[in-house]
């Protein structure tokens, strides 16, 4: 059951971490200085996926030590289950004119790709100078479409799992850590 203001509730529908607070800065670190070197010379515009990309951003923005700008897009595809519906719905769009920018999306997780994929495809429209992806983490097990993403985090099992942004029904994602839910909370 999805509790109330009681912590230990909380870490009763956790079954183990995966990835830890300080994996995750060592990790963001590590992503920062290959991005710093690649775009050296160029305008970035980091562009986040609400709401789970939330955290990822705040840490790896301040993790670049060069001038970016950041939008932001809402878009759903998951409603409040833990299976992709394939359905992709923009909810906010950004406020930026993409022409001539250098885009990386930051993205919380790749699933099965779908979300990625079609937001890759409306970008492509929109006169970019370039769209690269950031994802925090990956299942490769559950890619359900091919996504050209150029910076990955972590490769990660094929559970679903909470934490540092990422939601089950909408909690969990002040969590620092990120964890695998456990089956009861949502069986
Ligand atoms: P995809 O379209 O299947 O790749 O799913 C992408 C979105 O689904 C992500 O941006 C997340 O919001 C959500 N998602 C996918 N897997 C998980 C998970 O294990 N935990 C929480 N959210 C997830
Ligand atoms: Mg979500």
């Amino acid at each position: 059951m999805l509790g109330g203001m009681r912590a230990e509730e909380v870490q009763s529908d956790i079954t183990r971490v995966l990835v830890t607070e300080e994996q995750i800065r060592a990790k963001l670190d590590e992503v920062a200085a290959q991005v710093t070197a690649d775009y050296e010379g160029k305008e970035l515009l980091l562009v986040g996926v609400l709401k789970g990309a939330v955290m990822v951003m705040a840490d790896f923005a301040r993790a670049l030590p060069t001038h970016v700008t950041m939008d932001w897009m809402a878009v759903s595809s998951y409603g409040t289950g833990t299976r992709s519906s394939g359905v992709v719905q923009i909810r906010k769009d950004l406020d930026t004119d993409l022409h001539g920018k250098h885009v990386l999306i930051v993205e919380d997780i790749i699933d099965s790709g779908l979300t990625l994929s079609w937001l890759l495809t409306n970008f492509a429209s929109r006169g970019a100078a370039s769209v690269e992806v950031f994802a925090l983490f990956r299942k490769p097990d559950a890619a359900k479409v091919e996504v050209d993403c150029r910076y990955i985090g972590f490769d990660i099992p094929n559970e679903f799992v909470v934490g540092y942004g990422l939601d089950y029904a909408e909690k969990y994602r002040n969590l620092r850590d990120v964890a695998v839910l456990a089956p009861h909370v949502y069986s």
